[in-house]
């Protein structure tokens, strides 16, 4: 396997040093928790080889929140992204195709390539709202359709899809038999109704979460993959065993701790997110230089420096970055213009992100042509 590292990765503000971030609005999730302020205490784990498939009460907990999934239908995983790779790499083979949105969370559009499948994607555009087009999707299946794969509440745009159109993918998915990959990492995240777990709503379906974006807590590595079809489920529990065997025993303890409060701890955090939202959308009606669809869940939005106003685009980043120290997801970590850049709300307190926004501004006006 050929693996490249991802522009998104390369550039992430961990891998360019916190202390180089003034203005951190970089980040996809809320901001990260003090393990101090959990008020947890791991004094009697044993640090032995957990179940494989997850802490049982975990995947219990997890399960508890959705209508007809049980605990057997739970795989825990380090993060999303190994229970993307580990579903992408079990499913696709290099004689198979892969439908899937762009622009999206790297791995859901690196590991297909790196297998080495037949991909068709299906743009999701400003102008269009950032709507998907479920007859492109129709349209595009083929004999040897084995996925398609969807990232709702979507990153980087933050825009949902309702429940009508979710169904109407997963028929899609069933008449065709092939699978839906459905990446809903933001799911507790959307402004408005949530929809029910995708994977309740089908065998064809496979779910991925995590603890990282939502609850602040990224450094804890765990995920998990929710999935109806036995044999499909103990593929992918034998692909987990051949990479990690199981999870790291005090990851899952200190996220089953938290996620036993979690009514608690999140409702601090959707607080914090929406007083947040409220500054970037007064943001964006302030000023000119940019253009949005209002995001409708998750904690990042996708504008763009109007297509008209002429500007020296790196020189907007070197400025942005390294005379103002603020750093946001440039388009091209979404294979997009670098006139796009997705701007994250949820990591910064309010101040940091007042300041951040304007110096996006200042940016701008020291570059235009
Ligand atoms: C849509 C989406 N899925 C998955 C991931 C992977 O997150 P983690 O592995 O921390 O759960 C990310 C991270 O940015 C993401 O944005």
């Amino acid at each position: 396997m050929y693996y490249q590292r991802m522009p998104i990765e390369i550039e992430s503000p961990e891998q360019l040093g916190y202390e180089n971030v003034k203005y951190n609005l970089a980040e996809s999730s809320v901001t990260d928790l003090n393990y101090c302020d959990l008020g947890i205490t791991l004094d009697d784990l044993v640090i032995c080889y957990g179940d494989h498939l997850g802490k049982p009460q975990l995947r219990d907990l997890i399960a508890s929140e959705y209508e007809g999934i049980s605990k057997d239908n739970i795989l825990l995983t380090v993060g999303a992204a190994s229970a993307l790779f580990i579903v992408n790499t079990s499913i696709l083979t290099n004689k198979d195709h892969l439908i899937v949105i762009r622009p999206n969370y790297g791995i859901n559009i690196e590991t297909p390539k790196l297998i080495g499948c037949q991909i068709d994607y299906v743009d999701l555009s400003f102008e269009s709202n950032f709507r998907l087009d479920i007859n492109k999707i129709s349209s595009l299946i083929k004999s040897n359709t084995k996925m398609i794969s969807l990232t709702y509440p979507h990153n980087p745009t933050g825009v949902v899809i309702n429940l009508d159109e979710l169904n109407q993918v997963i028929k899609i998915a069933e008449n065709n038999n092939c699978y839906l990959l459905y990446d809903e990492t933001y799911r507790d995240m959307v402004f408005g109704e949530k929809l029910p777990l995708a994977a309740s709503l089908s065998k064809n379906v496979i779910s991925i979460s995590s603890i990282s974006k939502a609850y602040g807590l990224p450094g804890i590595r765990l995920g998990w993959l929710i999935c109806q079809d036995q044999k499909l489920f103990n593929t992918f529990l034998a692909a987990k065993e051949q990479i990690f065997i199981c999870n790291s025993v005090i990851d899952e303890e200190i996220a089953y701790l938290f996620l036993k409060e979690k009514d608690k701890h999140f409702s601090k955090i959707l607080k914090n997110i929406k007083n947040n939202f409220i500054i970037v959308k007064d943001f964006i009606k302030s000023q000119s230089y940019l253009e949005w669809q209002q995001p409708e869940g998750g904690v990042v939005c996708f504008p763009r420096i109007k297509p008209e106003l002429k500007i020296d685009i790196e020189g907007f980043y070197q400025t942005l970055n390294i005379k103002h120290k603020t750093f946001v997801g440039p388009g091209h970590w979404f294979e997009m213009d670098k006139r796009f850049m997705r701007i994250g709300y949820g990591w910064p307190d309010s101040e940091q992100l007042k300041q951040g926004l304007n110096n996006i501004l200042l940016s701008i006006e020291e570059n235009i042509k």
